[in-house]
């Protein structure tokens, strides 16, 4: 569900148009409503009402201060995958206690700084890992809370990129080894055992990957219990969302549409996943980015120039594959719809990006309606993996990122400023 909707012709985020927005502070923009974000937050939070449960968003699907301190009211916890988004949570008002730390390679300087922190949890992803971590500790007198990351090997049928819990993969610790590793660790100093965590992947539609690899993780935490104190287990994150499309189904319509296309909703995820989960008496984790934040962001992009060649009908717009890759990296689908509604006939369009390369493309042979020069077309659910996968490829500003919250907005990312991206760099003196 989100708050993204037609209004007399005129897209709107919440109470506000987004041609105000634009016309206020330019193109490209990105966009979020922050009502999006707490509806999705309070969704899941309530589907698992039966269990003792903290919900850790991951930061990185989008990491900008004003998204995380909307989910620190929540009370939200944090999936944290670096320093600097340990630092971001911080200076967004969110709990440092509330965080843990995953990915596999975690620096000395990291693992100080979570350290003197405070953090909830490392989620450790190598025995080398745990060895640096015990060193480090040691030095700053200090126990690091622990949780092996297990790798159940199950496969969650997703995109070859975003899989992750398989043995091809880089990620965690592989399932027959964990039980004897916990023995281990139980014996290192500066280690204590908190729980165990797993993530399989992203985008996931289907509940069946999640159930079971979690069937399968249940044997080895129960055996773990018995001679550990674990507090938690951590599900991951991976919860997908509906890209396609994300406008037409209406907000009123939105989880019922999502449940009969057998896409997966909050509930039956709850559903399935809560009686299997309560029996072990522990607080269960979560670590949803996307789920939150996909839908509560578009970026709007204005369109800069109609070319037809005869084989083809482009539209070149001034966003590109540097603000928002998923297209390009993914082939993945955004939905593109006109910021005011059109009349006329569809044509089958590829939206490009100016960059130099025919990967710079949002989508190809669509059919979208007629636009012009000026125009402006909104990419949807743009609120997670796209502002923070952007990079300044073609010496190209980021956009700036606004919230919105009922009728008002708030600037939450400045537009960046051409000369500020070569401002550390320097001639060379010879
Ligand atoms: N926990 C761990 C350990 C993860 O690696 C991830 C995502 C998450 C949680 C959150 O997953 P989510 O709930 O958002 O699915 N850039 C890609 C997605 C990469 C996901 C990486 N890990 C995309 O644009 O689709």
């Amino acid at each position: 569900m989100h708050h993204f909707r037609y209004a007399k012709g005129q897209l709107y985020c919440e109470d506000v148009p987004v041609s105000e927005l634009v016309s206020q502070h330019g193109s490209p923009l990105y966009i979020y409503s922050s009502k999006t974000l707490v509806d999705h937050y309070s969704r899941l939070d309530h589907a698992l009402s039966d269990l003792d449960h903290l919900i850790c968003y991951a930061v990185k699907a989008n990491s900008n201060l004003g998204i995380l301190n909307t989910l620190a009211k929540q009370g939200s916890g944090y999936d944290t995958v670096s320093e600097g988004e340990l630092m971001r949570v911080q200076s967004a008002g969110g709990r440092m206690d509330q965080c843990v730390f995953a990915g596999v390679g975690k620096t000395e300087q990291e693992i100080e700084f979570a350290l003197r922190k405070g953090i909830y949890s490392f989620n450790v992803e190598s025995i080398p890992e745990l060895e640096r971590i015990d060193r480090i500790a040691g030095r700053l007198k200090k126990i690091a809370p622990i949780s092996v990351r297990v790798n159940p090997n199950v496969d969650a049928k997703t995109h070859a990129k975003i899989t992750t819990g398989t043995y091809e993969n880089k990620f965690g610790i592989a399932f027959e080894e964990v039980e004897a590793l916990y023995a281990r660790i139980a014996r290192m100093k500066h280690l204590e055992i908190k729980g165990v965590q797993m993530h399989i992947g992203s985008q996931l539609t289907q509940v069946k990957p999640f159930v079971d690899a979690v069937r399968k993780m249940l044997p080895l935490i129960k055996r773990l219990q018995a001679s550990h104190d674990l507090k938690f287990f951590s599900i991951g994150g991976g919860l997908g969302i509906v890209y396609d499309p994300a406008l037409a189904s209406g907000t009123a319509k939105w989880w019922k549409s999502s449940e009969a296309k057998g896409i997966l909703t909050p509930e039956t995820y709850a559903q399935k996943l809560v009686p299997l989960l309560k029996p072990l008496g522990l607080r269960i984790l979560l670590e949803p980015g996307r789920f939150i934040a996909g839908n509560a962001g578009i970026l709007v992009t204005r369109v800069e120039y109609v070319k037809n060649t005869g084989q083809k009908h482009f539209v070149i717009v001034d966003a590109a594959m540097n603000d928002l890759i998923r297209p390009s990296f993914y082939e993945a689908f955004h939905e593109i719809v006109p910021l005011k509604r059109k009349r006329g006939k569809s044509i089958a369009t590829d939206v490009v990006g100016p960059i130099c390369e025919s990967g710079d493309t949002f989508c190809k042979n669509r059919l979208l309606p007629p636009v012009k020069e000026g125009d402006h077309l909104a990419l949807l659910s743009a609120g997670a993996y796209a502002f923070t996968m952007a990079s300044n490829y073609n010496t190209r500003p980021m956009p700036a990122e606004v919230l919105v919250q009922g009728a008002e907005h708030v600037v939450i990312r400045k537009r960046q400023q051409t000369r500020s991206l070569f401002r550390g760099e320097s001639l060379p003196e010879w």
